[in-house]
């Protein structure tokens, strides 16, 4: 996740080619999707950092944190922007070509455990992103006691300010389906289930059992 990274925040490239998760999320979605869109939040973030020179020596985490104690006039770039980049991330970074099918590991235990099954999570993972009014993402994390949530961040907000510690998230822009799957959001849910990267999501999971990964 860039730790310690600072300004100038750079658009790190993919951990995978374009089209390697194909044909569940098509390369010219993933092209428009990091090339465009979050080139984009990672500019204008350079943009406002550019002159607020007290704010450089920020990691993308920081600048989250310390924006709503900013004025408004940067305070709200800086969260969207700052937020746009983190939440991108670890949405590329929650995906990957050959997943295994589902969780496994302690991350199965919770899921079962909170939800029933796997196969009840993820029905009701889907019910909360097809219900996603405008753009936002869904996220499974952990919330204060540590159990595990479904929950819904609007625009490019973040989990941290609702407290909760994210594990996987699902970006329901509709730039991240528009391309291949038009209007059909459930379906584009059921084909980013093809490639969650559950190995990635366990050890989120686990680091955040153990007190660390994000305040
Ligand atoms: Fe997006």
């Amino acid at each position: 996740m860039g730790e310690k990274e600072k300004y100038p925040f750079q658009n790190t490239p993919l951990p995978y080619a374009y089209d390697a998760l194909e044909p569940y999320i098509d390369e010219k979605t993933m092209r428009v999707h990091h090339d465009l869109y979050l080139q984009a939040y990672t500019d204008r973030l350079n943009d406002v950092l550019k002159n607020c020179k007290p704010l450089q020596n920020m990691d993308l985490e920081q600048l989250i944190f310390a924006a709503n104690r900013l004025p408004k006039a940067v305070g709200i770039p800086i969260l969207r922007n700052a937020g746009g980049i983190f939440n991108h991330r670890f949405y590329f970074l929650g995906m990957c070509p050959s997943p295994q099918e589902e969780p496994s590991g302690d991350l199965k235990k919770a899921i079962c455990k909170r939800f029933g099954s796997y196969g009840e999570f993820q029905k009701v993972f889907r019910a909360a992103a097809i219900a996603v009014y405008g753009s936002g993402y869904v996220w499974l994390g952990c919330g204060p006691n540590r159990s595990l949530e479904i929950f819904t961040t609007a625009n490019q907000q973040t989990p941290f300010l609702q407290h909760f510690c994210p594990i996987l998230n699902v970006d329901m822009w509709e730039h991240a389906y528009f391309l291949k799957h038009i209007q059909m959001r459930g379906e584009y849910v059921d084909d980013w289930f093809h490639v969650v990267d559950w190995e990635e999501a366990e050890s989120r999971y686990l680091c955040i059992q153990k007190g660390g990964l994000y305040r």
